[in-house]
């Protein structure tokens, strides 16, 4: 497991943290080498989740090797303390205690365990969310009107964005509904990417007493941030969205003081109370995944989270600044740098129907072989999702803004 970084992604890339430390990048195209990219798409539709970069997939499949080979022998001796150290480090670029992480399959299963564990709900009580939120979690929220007997509060969120709206925006709802005691906030929407200010309105909930649940499923490895930064209590993470680790690796975050706030999961009674692994229970799961997390930090680390936030959000700009001002387009995504990320998204001045950003995104990929996605669920209407990743290239992204202005020319 102890592969150094320069032995994972080579000479070229050695240069990285140094070229960091120096305040260059490091070289974008050797990144981009280090990925195996189909040739058959331009592939800017890289929020489902990501691609593992050559090393990491190297550093799962000798893992998954040596599951396969010991099987029991190994998952029943050596696997505890081999996690043990993951954990360790996946907390540590977390910026919190490995007491406060357990692992999950993704991060719908560690916010489906945080939201119907959360405990301190009482009949006539009520709970927030937002259009922007995951379909999933919303659900969860509106089911803890059965399960809790609370009233459930839907929010929109404006669009346009700002930063300050984002903020009035929660603080009108809560001012609105003061039973309001838990609220769902997402970090990076999956809709259009926009990315809350989470420390500001963390802490205009806590002032008035609202717990906050944080989706974090698409800002861990794409932002620059610890935890501890956010202020928020409890978290759900994945790994295999921009840290690049294998599919089925997420992450449930408890702050320490708090675990008593969530219930052990359905009545979990093996793992310690105060153990915070008694909060989710996930039964026998990928173990390869999980140790390759170690490699995927590596990569993740040694290209610098600094820098990769940087290289994706002027990835994103590539195609938003130049298409704010042709006529017909509409860019949803925020110029505010506080805001954004990677994703970007856009529709057709006025198409907001799903089936019109259906035909838009397929259009895309028929005739220009740039492959993107439709969204749902933003109160002003669905769009055309676009995720650049860290194997995109500005030639990809300038060959959407040309299909996009010949899309506008009609
Ligand atoms: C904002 C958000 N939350 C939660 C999830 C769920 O993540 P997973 O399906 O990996 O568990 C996703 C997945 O795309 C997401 O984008």
């Amino acid at each position: 497991m102890a592969l150094t970084r320069r032995g994972l992604i080579g000479a070229a890339l050695a240069a990285g943290p140094a070229a960091a430390a120096a305040g260059t990048s490091p070289d974008w195209a050797q990144v981009a080498a280090q990925y195996e990219v189909t040739a058959e798409t331009i592939q800017l539709e890289n929020g489902n989740w990501g691609m593992m970069a050559r090393p990491v997939l190297a550093a799962y499949e000798r893992h998954q090797r040596r599951v396969n080979r010991e099987t029991s022998y190994y998952s029943r001796r050596g696997y505890g303390a081999d996690l043990d150290r993951v954990r360790a480090r996946a907390a540590a670029a977390l910026g919190v205690s490995p007491d406060e992480i357990a692992f999950t399959r993704g991060a719908t299963e560690a916010l489906q365990a945080l939201i119907g564990g959360y405990n301190r709900l009482r009949p006539g009580d009520a709970v927030l969310y937002a259009d922007h939120d995951y379909d999933a979690m919303q659900t969860a929220m509106r089911w803890l009107k059965a399960r809790r007997g609370v009233d459930v509060i839907a929010i929109d969120l404006p669009e346009p964005a700002t930063h300050q709206g984002l903020i009035d925006a929660y603080a009108a709802a809560l001012a609105a509904h003061p039973k309001v005691r838990m609220m769902l906030l997402t970090q990076v929407s999956h809709r259009n990417g926009l990315a809350l200010p989470v420390a500001e309105i963390t802490a205009m909930a806590r002032a008035r007493g609202v717990d906050v649940i944080l989706d974090s499923a698409h800002a861990w490895g794409q932002l620059d941030f610890r935890l501890p930064d956010l202020g928020a209590d409890f978290v759900g993470l994945n790994g295999h969205k921009w840290i690049g680790a294998p599919l089925g690796v997420g992450v449930l975050y408890i702050r320490k003081d708090r675990l008593g706030d969530i219930d052990p999961f359905m009545g979990e009674d093996r793992v310690p109370p105060d153990d915070v692994r008694s909060r989710v229970h996930s039964g026998t799961a990928n173990m390869a995944a999980f140790l390759a997390l170690n490699e995927a930090l590596d990569f993740h680390e040694t290209i610098g989270v600094t820098a990769k936030a940087a290289r994706l959000t002027a990835l994103q700009r590539t195609w938003t600044d130049p298409l704010r001002t042709v006529p017909g387009i509409d860019v949803l995504t925020p110029k505010d740098p506080r805001l954004v990320g990677a994703i970007g998204a856009f529709r057709l001045t006025g198409r907001t129907s799903e089936a019109a950003n259906i035909a838009l995104a397929r259009r895309l990929l028929d005739q220009f072989g740039i492959f993107t996605v439709h969204r749902t669920g933003l109160a002003r209407g669905a769009c055309v999702r676009v995720t650049p990743a860290l194997f995109t290239t500005e030639a990809d992204v300038l060959k959407l803004v040309a299909a996009v202005r010949e899309i506008a020319r009609g």
